[in-house]
């Protein structure tokens, strides 16, 4: 039994066993011994507890396998480790998956915020003292033209089921420190890329494909644009906004890479040329069916964040894309394990609509 009283705060990472959040606990565990952090998640095929090796004997680590969603189990937890603080990562985060399957979208993102919510209101009724920080996306504010970018200000106007299951969560917690008081912070970040990302996204996609010479699938006309960021710069911000960020305020966090998805894909064709010999990998780009309602350009202002809390991205583009793919080459059984089951059949039955 674990005695809550020696740490200074207790807070809960959930969806820790994923991408952001296994690089999030990687990250914070270490920084803050005088913290107990409790990785809530519930092993969706996204979750994967090898990403917490490092860390996973911690005096100051605990995992529960718990759904967001399970009012009572989550409840148990929040009083079993007198919780004060949750930086809330639990999602269903794939927008392709959204669009096949919107179901379980709208009960993690939305249904499952909401129960974390109620449960932090009422904890902050009993000892007033609950931090919820919310880690949203840029994809809420739907689409760019060519000019321009997203502000803290920028209307709503998601365009995926992902992105409305988001942008949904965001109003119920924006809605729960207006009416309720709640001291709430919401992180809204563009396009993440490093270690222990699953390889349905586009950047481990195009790694592994490359790697083994199947065909790297780039949607549309390949001229959709992200504005790309190395997780470990997204964490050091989650850290800042956690504890320094304003009550009600959201903040924006993005690189400024921004840069066509074809050319990502040929940027990464062209380092693992020069990386591994052979190629060249940028052959093997082709061309594919378009995602349904792809926006067409992300972009993100981060002035706010960098003003208010003095956050600079550490890595570049070329560094961060360079490190990636060291890891990606490094971890292959972690790749390959990722690729069986349910990974693959989504695969095959996304070539079958090519
Ligand atoms: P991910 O899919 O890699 O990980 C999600 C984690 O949540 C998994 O470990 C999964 O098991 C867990 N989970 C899912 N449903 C759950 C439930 N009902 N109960 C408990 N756990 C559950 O996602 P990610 O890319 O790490 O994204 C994390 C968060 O950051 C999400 O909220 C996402 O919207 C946001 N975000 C992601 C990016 C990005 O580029 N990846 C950018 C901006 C914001
Ligand atoms: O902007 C933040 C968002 O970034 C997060 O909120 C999401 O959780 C995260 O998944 C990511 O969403 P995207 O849809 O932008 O990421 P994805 O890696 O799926 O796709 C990046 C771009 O590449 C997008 O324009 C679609 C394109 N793409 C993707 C895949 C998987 C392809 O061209 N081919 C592919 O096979």
């Amino acid at each position: 039994m674990i005695d809550t009283k020696k740490f200074k705060r207790r807070i809960v990472v959930t969806g820790g066993a994923g991408f952001i959040g296994s690089n999030l606990l990687l990250y914070l565990v270490p920084k803050y011994a005088d913290y107990l952090f409790v990785n809530v998640d519930c092993l969706t095929y996204a979750g994967n507890l090898a990403n917490l090796k490092p860390i996973e004997n911690a005096p100051n680590y605990i995992f529960e396998k718990i759904n967001i969603c399970d009012l009572p189990l989550m409840q148990e937890c929040i009083a079993r480790y007198n919780v004060n603080g949750m930086i809330h990562l639990a999602a269903e985060s794939h927008v392709d998956r959204s669009i096949s399957g919107p179901g379980e979208f709208i009960k993690t993102n939305i249904i499952g915020t909401f129960t974390l919510l109620e449960l932090a209101r009422q904890k902050t009724e009993v000892t007033g003292d609950f931090r919820f920080h919310h880690v949203s996306t840029d994809e809420v504010y739907g689409s760019l033209g060519e000019k321009g970018s997203f502000t803290e200000s920028s209307p709503y106007r998601p365009n995926s089921p992902y992105a409305a299951s988001k942008a949904a969560s965001d109003h119920l917690v924006r809605t729960f420190h207006k009416t309720y008081g709640l001291d709430v912070v919401t992180s809204n970040c563009s396009n993440n890329y490093g270690p222990y990302q699953f390889p349905e996204k586009f950047i481990p996609l195009i790694i592994r494909n490359a790697k083994s010479s199947l065909p790297l699938p780039v949607y549309g006309d390949g001229k959709n644009i992200r504005d790309w960021l190395y997780a470990e710069d997204h964490c050091r911000a989650l850290d800042l906004v956690f504890h320094k960020g304003v009550s009600g305020q959201t903040y924006n966090i993005g690189g400024r890479n921004e840069i066509e998805n074809v050319e990502l894909a040929r940027k990464v064709c062209r380092m693992m040329d020069e990386m591994l010999g052979g190629g060249p990998r940028a052959k093997l780009i082709t061309f594919v069916k378009d995602r349904p309602g792809h926006d067409r350009r992300y972009a993100i202002d981060a002035s706010y964040i960098r003003k208010e809390l003095g956050w600079e991205p550490q890595f570049t583009f070329e560094e961060g894309l360079h490190s990636t793919i060291q890891w990606y080459l490094d971890n292959n059984d972690w790749l390959e394990n990722c690729a069986t089951g349910h990974y693959l059949q989504y695969y095959e039955r996304m070539y079958a609509n090519k």
